[in-house]
């Protein structure tokens, strides 16, 4: 059984309807790319699946429940964590404050947090370091990785992440998606929405290509990277 089933999904603002009930999977331990040009519907898909946008139609299923229309603090209690598009940080906070408010749903378990905080310190310990240094003040890398770690501080079953390479140097994004491979290889289902083509593509098991809010090709990340079609409107036209 998938992790995440997403059937018939429409979502819109005002009279505008943005997603014309798209469906997507991603089964543990899978890494799936979400691509899609500019105003294509792609973080509103992940808005919708985290509860952040209402659902007009459509089923989203995490394992066996249904969590379109649920709020958003129990979509996280349930296993899935959003890494919002521009990170999202709390700027004038530190490191550490911020990965704290990561854990308000265990905020009462203070030994917990605690360990999942060193946890994050293990994944990143370029954050340990940084941990006093307010998030406003970090490089875009290390702002991208206090994201990420706020996000998995609930220790997720699913992590959808909007454009984590946004604005990075190429050898950045390459550690953040090193990071993202080990996260599905410890069993994580990722959902990866990018502009980034060409990286997401080779990190990526499948990967759906979401066009005008309509899913317009699906496929193994492999066979896409080869789509005449994916070259030409995502891969500057010359083969990955
Ligand atoms: N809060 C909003 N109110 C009204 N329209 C919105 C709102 N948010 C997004 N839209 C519109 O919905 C469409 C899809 O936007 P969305 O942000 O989901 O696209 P995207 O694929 O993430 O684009 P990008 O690659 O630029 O981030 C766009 O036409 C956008 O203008
Ligand atoms: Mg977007």
């Amino acid at each position: 059984m998938s992790l995440l089933t997403v059937e018939g999904l429409r979502v819109g603002y005002g009279k505008v309807e943005v997603l014309h009930g798209i469906g997507l999977r991603v089964a543990a331990g899978e890494i799936v790319a979400l691509l899609g040009s500019n105003g294509a519907g792609k973080t509103t898909t992940l808005r919708a699946l985290s509860g952040l946008e209402p659902v007009r139609a459509g089923h989203i299923m995490l394992s066996d429940q249904n969590i379109a229309g649920l709020p958003a603090h129990q979509i996280a209690a349930l296993g899935l964590a959003h890494v919002p598009e521009r990170r999202r940080l709390f700027a004038p906070l530190s490191v550490e404050e911020n990965l704290k408010l990561g854990g308000y749903l265990i905020r009462g378990q203070q030994a917990e947090l605690k360990r999942r905080i060193e946890a994050m310190y293990v994944l990143f310990p370029r954050l340990l370091e940084r941990r006093q240094q307010l998030a406003g003040t970090l490089s875009g890398g290390e702002q991208q990785m206090v994201a990420i770690a706020r996000a998995l501080i609930l220790e997720p079953r699913l992590l959808v992440l909007d454009e984590p390479s946004m604005g990075l140097a190429p050898l950045v994004v390459r550690s953040i998606f090193t990071i993202v491979q080990r996260l599905r290889d410890q069993g994580m289902g990722i959902l990866l929405v990018e502009q980034n083509a060409r990286q997401t593509l080779k990190i990526a098991d499948r990967a759906y290509v979401l066009e005008s809010g309509s899913i317009l090709l699906e496929g193994s990340a492999e066979d896409l990277a080869r789509d005449a079609r994916v070259q030409s409107a995502y891969l500057g036209g010359a083969a990955a």
